[in-house]
């Protein structure tokens, strides 16, 4: 499974590309908003920090302006992969931006036929936002399995993001199903590492190589 942090911040993609476990980054609005930088040279400067794709996110509603912004956007870097949101107008540009080989991650999918839609238009990416589904009492895995059961079924190539994780278990339960991506902040990056025992494992062990002779 890859791993993308889900973060417009420099610091913490810096530290996870460190640990040798980052694959790529997704960014949106919100979270570039907490950036003290230009939108534009802060996804310059993800892009140079990260070893495969970018997620930077079009603002436009319509598909020829999305298409603009994102001819735009690909131009930053060469892994930068536009994010659009799934609608009519962005399958329209998606289809457009796919023939030209401009990588598009299909955002805010709440639904496996808007996943297969955005599949059949050409989006290398679909990112389901599972957290947000669960805030409102529905079944976000039971919607990953579809997606990933449908893309398998017809070998459509494009690449499942689970997004809007909240914690540890999320990723390992999108993992068992098969998805190719969880899209994971910061925080729960860190708790995906640490467990008590292992702490207390580590101390247990210092503590008893300081009675071993030497
Ligand atoms: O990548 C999309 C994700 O950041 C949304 O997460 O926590 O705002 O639902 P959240």
């Amino acid at each position: 499974m890859k791993l993308f942090l889900d973060s417009a911040n420099l610091e913490e993609i810096r530290e996870v590309a460190g640990w040798g476990v980052l694959d790529g980054v997704t960014t949106n609005p919100s979270l570039c908003s907490k950036e003290n930088v230009t939108f534009e040279d802060n996804i310059r400067a993800i892009c140079a920090l990260t070893p495969g794709p970018v997620s930077a996110e079009c603002v436009s509603l319509r598909a020829e302006e999305i298409v603009v912004e994102a001819r735009a956007l690909a131009k930053i870097a060469p892994n930068i992969a536009v994010k659009i949101p799934v609608g009519l107008e962005g399958l329209k540009a998606t289809k457009t931006l796919h023939g030209e080989g401009i990588a598009v991650n299909m955002t805010l999918v709440f639904s496996s036929g808007q996943a297969l839609l955005a599949a059949k238009a050409g989006a290398r990416f679909v990112s389901p936002f599972i957290g947000r589904l669960d805030d409102v009492s529905e079944d976000s895995m039971a919607l990953i399995e579809e997606i990933v059961t449908i893309f398998e079924n017809y070998g459509l190539e494009t690449e499942v993001i689970v997004a809007s994780v909240r914690h540890p278990r999320h990723v390992i339960e999108a993992a068992l199903i098969g998805a190719h991506i969880a899209t994971v902040p910061y925080a729960v990056m860190q708790k995906l590492v640490k467990h008590p025992l292992t702490d207390i494992g580590i101390e247990r062990f210092l503590a008893d190589w300081g009675k071993v002779k030497k």
